[in-house]
């Protein structure tokens, strides 16, 4: 069997042209604001690849930028300040933040309504416990791409390798939401070649370059690629799937890259829209 291929790059186009008309319609311009401290060049990208994005679905968007030096008391204030500004819709802060920092602090001051990365607590539990919630974005993402492939968790056997706060905890629980069977598998998992072939749906979520190959994958299962990990030799980005063996087995997979990574900035103009309709809660 050769897997169906699930463009995330794709499906991504067409979202942010559904989204770009949802926005003309709305009343007021959605706005997200990005805060981002220090100089990690990865960061920085993202950010500019965020900012691009808003722009071409018509969304507003307010990045601001400070040096590592910033001190936790005035990210809070500008958190704060935010918090109260009606015209602000989202806010996100980019990870991760300078050490001096804690990280926990400045998500929990984030307003729950305008928690767009879905990392505040609140959001988090509203999750757990199957209620609306701002979910993180590249969760939501995977779930989209296995709606739009006809893939329904219901009763499937998922396994989920990767237990982040990020993707693998989160999808993990979307995914039981959906009702299926789930398994999470990390770094203490004994025989992750076991669990991870009784998979239906399989989320590789580790950041372990190709560390799941055909031997790890049910003939049709639905391989989701969750890895972004840059060889060193080449510079290339690559997943945590041996994609080219893999696919000769799976019934669907994304690539890397174009697969998982554009859905991600995607479900944030997703959240933001949402947030800007005011309707979440
Ligand atoms: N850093 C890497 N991924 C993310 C993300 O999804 N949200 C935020 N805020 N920071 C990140």
């Amino acid at each position: 069997m050769t897997a169906e291929i699930i463009s995330g790059k794709e499906l991504s186009t067409q979202l942010r042209n559904e989204l770009a008309e949802e926005v003309q319609d709305l009343k007021v311009t959605p706005s997200l604001a990005v805060i981002l401290v220090g100089d990690d060049p990865a960061s920085h990208s993202y950010v500019r690849g965020k900012e691009k994005a808003c722009r071409t679905a018509g969304i507003h968007s307010i990045v601001k930028r400070h040096p590592t030096s910033l001190r936790e008391d005035e990210l809070i204030a500008e958190i704060d300040a935010l918090n109260e500004d009606s015209s602000v819709h989202g806010i996100l802060v980019q990870l991760p933040l300078p050490e001096h920092i804690s990280e926990d602090a400045v998500i929990e001051r984030i307003a729950v309504n305008k928690d767009v990365d879905g990392f505040h607590p609140v959001n988090v539990g509203r999750l757990l416990t199957g209620k609306k919630a701002f979910t993180p974005c590249t969760p939501l993402g995977i779930m989209k791409m296995l709606e739009i492939s006809g893939v329904d968790p219901r009763g499937k056997h998922a396994v989920v390798v990767g237990r982040s706060q990020l993707v693998g905890r989160p999808v993990g629980q979307l995914l039981l939401n959906k009702d299926a069977t789930v398994t999470y598998c990390h770094s203490k998992t004994k025989d992750l070649a076991f669990h991870a072939s009784q998979a239906d749906i399989l989320i590789a979520a580790a950041g372990r370059e190709g560390m799941i190959s055909e031997a790890h994958v049910k003939e049709g299962a639905a391989v989701i690629d969750v890895g972004v990990n840059r060889v060193e030799s080449t510079g290339k980005l690559t997943g945590d799937v041996q994609f080219e063996e893999v696919k000769e087995k799976a019934g669907w997979i994304t690539p890397v890259p174009g697969g998982v990574g554009p859905m991600t900035i995607t479900m944030l103009l997703h959240n933001t829209v949402e947030a800007a309709r005011g309707t979440m809660f």
